[in-house]
């Protein structure tokens, strides 16, 4: 089985990790696939993204790669069995059952949710971008995101701040 789990991953949190891991047990091959949206401003490059990942994701059958446009295409391009999304309380599911059926009807391929464990549901890429933008203007001694995102993480994000 070949799993896509898809994402922005500006950056990747300690959620996602979780998922990650927990996905990659049920799967021959996980790749974590960045979505490269010029459109959208992101913090962090795609390439920047790629290399958070991959320094913070060392599981043997984890790969990172990124795509652009429609997940259904590259989902279809990688020949993937499944889409894996996690959800973390009810308006992330009412998204991602929406994307999932329209994902479904444009690929034939279905998406497999895993709940968030219970340490990560609160943790989002926004929350920790607005967490290090306001603190790291007053005080870069604070290790105040160190609970939400891996070590080298939360070094990138004091970095784009400094
Ligand atoms: O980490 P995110 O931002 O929640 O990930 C959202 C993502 C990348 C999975 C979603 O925005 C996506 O699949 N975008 C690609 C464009 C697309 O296929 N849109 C139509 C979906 S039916």
């Amino acid at each position: 089985m070949k799993l896509i789990y898809p994402g922005s991953f500006d950056p990747i949190t300690l959620g996602h990790i979780d998922i990650i891991k927990r996905g990659s047990v049920f799967a021959d091959e996980l790749i974590v696939s960045v979505l490269y949206n010029p459109a959208k401003k992101s913090l962090f490059s795609v390439e920047e993204r790629i290399d958070l990942i991959k320094e913070s994701v060392r599981i043997k059958n984890v790969t990172v790669d990124f795509f652009d446009g429609l997940l259904a295409d590259y989902v279809k391009k990688v020949n993937a069995s499944a889409i894996l999304r996690g959800v973390r309380n009810s308006s992330d599911f009412e998204n991602e059952k929406l994307y999932a059926v329209n994902n479904y009807l444009l690929c034939g391929v279905d998406t497999v949710f895993l709940p968030a464990g219970q340490a990560t549901g609160h943790i989002s890429s926004s929350i920790v971008k607005e967490i290090a933008a306001i603190r790291f203007k007053k005080d870069m001694n604070t290790n105040i995101i160190s609970d939400l995102v891996p070590q080298n993480v939360s070094l990138a994000i004091k970095n784009k701040f400094l």
